[in-house]
């Protein structure tokens, strides 16, 4: 069952220009939906708008820096003249940065609160409300197995995500008996730019674990999500690793996960 309907619903994914959200977006094409493709990168959105109607689905793009105070507020306004509701919110943009955080960049550090945790916030509470009027549709927020322990070398990271979790679970909880549901993909490394980009891939952590295909990701997203899931941890490593980490006390993951994090050649 394809989730346009009468309002002209679209599937809005932010952080579609490339990696994950870009094939979410894919996904959802497929069954002819309505795609908003919203990130920064103009190629990236062209890119991502030409998978969309290869794949069967309407594509509009919207060039917007979620770091901007008003983004959401934007985003409404640009669905409203498309005359175009959000049905679907799928919240992809997030980056991370890999070293001490007494070293790091403090405000390359609060642009991770700003983008991981206010940015998705800021969306998911402008569109749940009419979500909620309307009795169907959701949210699928990228969370990360980063969500479930604490992250020294990117502690920053690790704690956005963990918020990431806990207010998608909750968030679950209050809106699934309305017809809504709220869902939280927690994968681990996935090969996408954000690898690079973080600078996690130089370490250990990042080198044992197999990286997924972003493809893969968002399938077992997509159908998660429309199978109602609070939860999807893509993989059997992902999930092997959310299942020791529940098993494990802090005093012992926290040693462990700081020596994995830092760079070879610092150990
Ligand atoms: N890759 C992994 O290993 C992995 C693992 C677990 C979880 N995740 C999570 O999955 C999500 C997607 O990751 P990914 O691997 O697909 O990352 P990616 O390839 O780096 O893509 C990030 C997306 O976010 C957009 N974005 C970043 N900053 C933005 C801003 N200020 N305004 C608007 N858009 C912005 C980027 O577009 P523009 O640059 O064009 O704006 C891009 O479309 C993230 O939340 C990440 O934390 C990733």
């Amino acid at each position: 069952m394809t989730l346009q309907d009468e309002f002209r619903s679209s599937v809005v994914v932010v952080g579609a220009s490339r990696g994950i959200g870009r094939a979410i977006a894919k996904v959802a094409a497929r069954e002819h939906n309505v795609v908003v493709l919203v990130a920064r990168s103009p190629e990236g959105l062209a890119a991502a708008a030409l998978d969309v109607e290869q794949a069967g689905g309407k594509a509009f793009t919207l060039e917007l820096d979620l770091l901007a105070a008003d983004a959401s507020a934007r985003l409404e306004a640009f669905l409203a003249a498309k005359e175009l509701i959000c049905g679907v919110l799928v919240n992809s943009a997030g980056y991370g940065l890999r070293g001490p955080a007494a070293a790091l960049p403090v405000n390359d550090q609060l642009g991770i609160i700003d983008l991981n945790i206010r940015a998705l916030t800021d969306m998911t509470l402008r569109f749940l409300p009419g979500m909620l009027a309307r009795g169907r549709g959701g949210v699928i927020n990228l969370g990360s197995i980063a969500g479930f322990f604490p992250g020294p070398y990117m502690a920053l990271y690790y704690a956005s995500k963990g918020f990431v979790r806990s207010f998608s679970d909750a968030l679950h909880q209050e809106v699934s008996r309305a017809g809504v549901t709220v869902t939280c993909v927690s994968p681990g490394p996935v090969s996408t730019e954000f690898l690079e980009r973080s600078g996690a891939d130089r370490a250990a952590l990042f080198k044992i674990l197999p990286k997924l295909d972003a493809d893969y990701v968002a399938e077992r997203a997509w159908s998660g999500f429309k199978s109602g899931r609070r939860r999807v941890v893509p993989g059997i490593s992902a999930k092997l690793i959310t299942l020791v980490a529940a098993l494990l006390p802090t005093a012992i993951i926290l040693p462990l996960i700081g020596r994995l994090q830092r760079r070879r050649k610092d150990s």
